[in-house]
């Protein structure tokens, strides 16, 4: 029996009353005694403990070894063989119980935090999962030992970070609010981007570049970062608005120096001021970066570079944490502001942009289809500015071209309003807190078989719709074989795509084409009603962005929407679909 079976013994009776017990000579009392003894005799003879915990996997406790000072493994005892085998997933659980059952003093405190390399979540404790993302085995272990006020974990930032330090610990003092904001103009504070382009970038920022300000930019591989920041970084080192160019520093750690060049060479970029570096120590990047005097800094990708003395490689959690807080730093202690690339990755191995998103300022993410050239930039986090801002740019052989009226981009691309392309409505989907327009294909085809096949809606909530529409709507689709797609392989996961699905169904069955310029945002009830959906407003602003001329939204949401400027675009709010049949189909 191993000691922690005995475990509610120790709690129920002390030593001297087990004794006792012992002394009644109930053979069974006796025999465990004994028991009792042996294994703690041969546990103080081997150089381990024995711990229990909680594995949350199975629900149950699990008892572990636990070395004590010298770290020999037992070989001989098959119990401790086989809870060994976990031991790479229990270290940590393992370390802190330690002190407790060993008795050993603590020299150290280890401080353990456990993060998920796909979200950023972060737990005090070690679960089989993230409970944030539900990703399995994404949760890796931060580790920090504090040995009386001086970190050991993270020297080399520290040292790195003194450097920049323009003034000692202790002499700065709190100021009051009204003295920190005297004689300061907020305009003339941020550096203003110039042209069409840079008026893009500056909007998705907030108004302009703030001084000191860390900003990420993610998104897909290949889907144009680091194009967007060598523009970006061309226009902030020209300083065409303020008449005075100044050197910016674009640091690859992907690219070599001749690469990058070709590449602005393409794009037709030709600054004097942009200084080229390819590197990925961070501490040699800071070195040069002060000593070129820097208007902005860039960083090509976060992932890449990596910090002399913090363990793991380029890429890693710690790395790119530890990078990013360094980085950070830099810029608060300089002035200067840094942009980090940082692909978005599926993979639990290479720390994704979301692990940093609460270190930095600033989280701009660039969105695309492989098949498509537009490219959106969104704020999706911004402390100085608001996250309802995009941007929207095409990639053209030479770079990104600010798109200024999206709603071409649609016409183009989209259908005409031809009496051959029934059946097609654009749906608004958010995904996190960005917004996709989606379009929704249905086909309705009387006199064949009666299937029923849908792709990227789900089944039931389709059978739904289908059946409101004709019990509600009084659509007689019965006869009907009825077909829905989701363009380009998307899913529409959420209830407010409903609308659309069904202004499809209609549009295919009454063969009337919808006008490629309007769009549908509303959840619908068992008796045919719209309902609202949240981020209405968000939604709503993005689709009159892109320059739609319509959109059908449930009444309730119209009032709510009144007080946005939404250019020209009409919203039309409908209490059910009876009424949306009336409005959007008919002739005028
Ligand atoms: P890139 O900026 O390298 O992507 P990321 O840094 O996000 O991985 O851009 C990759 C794609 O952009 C590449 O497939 C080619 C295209 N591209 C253009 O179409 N035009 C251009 O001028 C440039 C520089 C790239
Ligand atoms: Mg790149």
């Amino acid at each position: 029996m191993l000691l922690t079976e005995m475990r509610p013994f120790q709690t129920l009776y002390s030593r001297t009353h087990f004794r006792y017990l012992i002394s009644t000579k109930h053979p069974q009392i006796h025999k465990l005694y004994r028991t009792f003894h042996s294994t703690n005799h041969r546990l103080n003879k081997e150089p381990f403990t024995v711990s229990t915990v909680y594995d949350p996997v199975t629900g149950s406790l699990v008892t572990k070894p636990v070395a004590k000072s010298n770290h020999t493994e037992p070989e001989s005892n098959s119990d401790y063989a086989d809870a060994l085998k976990d031991d790479r997933s229990y270290g940590s659980v393992l370390k802190s119980n330690q002190g407790s059952w060993s008795g050993n003093k603590k020299k150290s405190k280890v401080k353990s935090t456990w993060v998920c390399s796909k979200c950023g979540y972060a737990d005090g404790q070690w679960w089989g999962y993230c409970r944030e993302c539900k990703g399995v085995n994404t949760m890796k272990e931060l580790t920090e030992v504090d040995n009386g006020g001086k970190t050991n974990g993270f020297q080399v930032s520290e040292k790195i970070v003194r450097s920049w330090l323009p003034k000692g610990a202790g002499e700065a003092v709190p100021l009051r609010l009204t003295d920190v904001n005297r004689g300061v103009n907020h305009s003339d504070w941020r550096f203003p981007l110039s042209g069409l382009f840079g008026d893009e970038v500056s909007r998705v920022l907030g108004g302009g570049l703030v001084p000191g300000s860390l900003v990420l930019v993610g998104g897909d591989p290949g889907v144009g970062k680091s194009t967007l920041m060598l523009q970006i970084a061309a226009i902030i080192a020209e300083g065409k608005e303020i008449g005075k160019p100044a050197p910016v520093l674009y640091v690859s750690g992907e690219e070599s120096v001749e690469q990058i060049g070709n590449r602005a060479d393409r794009m037709e970029i030709s600054t004097d001021e942009l200084f080229l570096y390819s590197s990925t120590d961070i501490e040699d990047i800071l070195g040069k970066a002060q000593a070129l005097s820097l208007r902005a800094l860039i960083i090509d990708s976060i992932q890449t570079v990596h910090l002399i003395g913090v363990t793991g490689s380029a890429g890693g959690i710690y790395q790119v944490r530890e990078c990013t807080a360094a980085l950070l730093r830099f810029a608060k202690k300089t002035d200067i502001p840094v942009f980090l690339i940082g692909h978005v990755t599926k993979s639990g191995d290479i720390a994704g942009p979301r692990v940093l998103e609460h270190i930095v300022d600033a989280v701009l993410y660039m969105e695309g289809e492989q098949h498509s050239s537009i490219r959106i930039l969104r704020a999706f986090k911004n402390r100085f500015g608001s996250t309802d801002e995009l941007g929207v740019f095409e990639m053209s052989p030479s770079g990104l071209k600010a798109v200024k009226n999206p709603s071409e981009i649609f016409l183009s691309e989209g259908h005409s309003d031809s009496e051959f392309l029934a059946g097609l409505a654009i749906a608004v989907v958010m995904d996190g807190s960005r917004t996709f327009v989606i379009e929704v294909q249905a086909l309705c085809a009387s006199g064949s078989s009666l299937s029923r096949q849908v792709n990227g809606v789900q089944a039931g909530r389709a059978d739904m719709i289908i059946s409101v529409l004709m019990k509600q709507a009084g659509l007689k689709l019965q006869s009907n074989a009825i077909f829905l797609n989701v363009v380009s392989g998307a899913t529409l996961t959420e209830t407010a795509g409903d609308l659309a699905v069904a202004a499809a169904i209609c549009s295919s069955f009454l063969e009337f084409p919808i006008p490629s310029n309007v769009a549908f945002i509303g959840e619908i009830g068992l008796g045919g009603e719209l309902r609202m959906v949240p981020k209405m407003e968000k939604r709503v602003s993005t689709v009159a962005k892109l320059g739609y001329k319509k959109c059908v939204v449930p009444e309730s949401a119209e009032k709510l929407l009144r007080r946005l400027d939404l250019g020209e675009m009409e919203v039309l709010g409908c209490t059910n679909l009876k009424e949306v049949i009336n409005s959007v189909f008919i002739t005028s």
